[in-house]
């Protein structure tokens, strides 16, 4: 009996302490936050932090194809001073970022549906991808055949958002420049479909690293207007 009730004692050790420690409270802290307004004398933004809810839809369908199966949108607390600088991690795109792009808070994710941490980094990290991303036309080109843009990607390629079609009359405007080696036979063109869009719209709206309201670097930062 006493072993029995040992073994029970372990079990809730083993597996409650750490369900409780690891899930329940974050999740229980979580879902008290709210956003935060800014105070315009100390921040220098008016507003709320986080600001405007991000694109659900293209969120969506990032989800359905797994983009987050390779892509993080979480930056780590800096470990031995090193995360966060990373070439164009941030808002600098500078080569050497004079501040590292901030770790990612809680808060940051309360205008999502849903939180897409990732589960592992193969690809670049996407927090804060908004800032360095190329013009949508080249992103699609990207999203369409990512071995034209660097041929050792090992990301597949979403052709399936796009639709080949016949070039009837003048070709669309829309119709990806895709290189030589990519190119569809002559006679038809790449266009995006409205899901390519809506995943674009989304790619380039993620900026994770809005201003914390009472955190002076950031501010300084997001109101240097050379560095938009
Ligand atoms: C099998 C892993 C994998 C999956 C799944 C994947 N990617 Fe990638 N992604 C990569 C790798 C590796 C790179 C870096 C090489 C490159 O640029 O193609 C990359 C690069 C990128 C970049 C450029 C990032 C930068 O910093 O320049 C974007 C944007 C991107 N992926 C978006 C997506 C989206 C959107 C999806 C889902 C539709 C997706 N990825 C799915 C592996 C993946």
């Amino acid at each position: 009996m006493m072993n029995f009730r040992t073994f029970i004692l372990g079990l809730v050790a083993s597996f409650g302490l750490p369900w409780l420690c690891l899930i329940v409270i974050p999740a229980m802290k979580y879902q008290q936050l709210t956003p935060v307004a800014y105070d315009k004398e100390k921040d220098g933004v008016e507003g709320f932090y986080p600001p405007a809810p991000i694109n659900g839809q293209g969120q969506l369908i990032y989800i359905r194809e797994g983009c987050n199966q390779c892509h993080t949108q979480m930056i780590r607390p800096a470990q031995l001073g090193l995360d966060g600088w990373y070439k164009g991690w941030g808002q600098d795109q500078e080569a050497r970022p004079t501040t590292p792009a901030r770790p990612n808070e809680l808060r940051d994710y309360l205008g999502e549906k849903y939180a897409l941490l990732g589960i592992q980094r193969v690809g670049p990290d996407l927090a804060n991808f908004g800032w360095r991303a190329p013009e949508a036309a080249k992103l699609h080109v990207h999203l369409f055949a990512p071995r034209s843009v660097h041929d050792w990607s090992t990301m597949p390629a979403y052709t399936k958002l796009y639709k080949v079609q016949k070039i009837q009359g003048p070709s669309s405007d829309r119709a990806l420049k895709l290189p030589k080696k990519f190119a569809v036979p002559a006679g038809y063109e790449v266009v995006p479909t409205e899901e390519a869009d809506r995943l674009v719209e989304y790619l380039l709206s993620l900026k994770k690293d809005y201003p914390v309201p009472g955190q002076a670097a950031a501010v300084a930062a997001a109101a240097a207007p050379a560095k938009k």
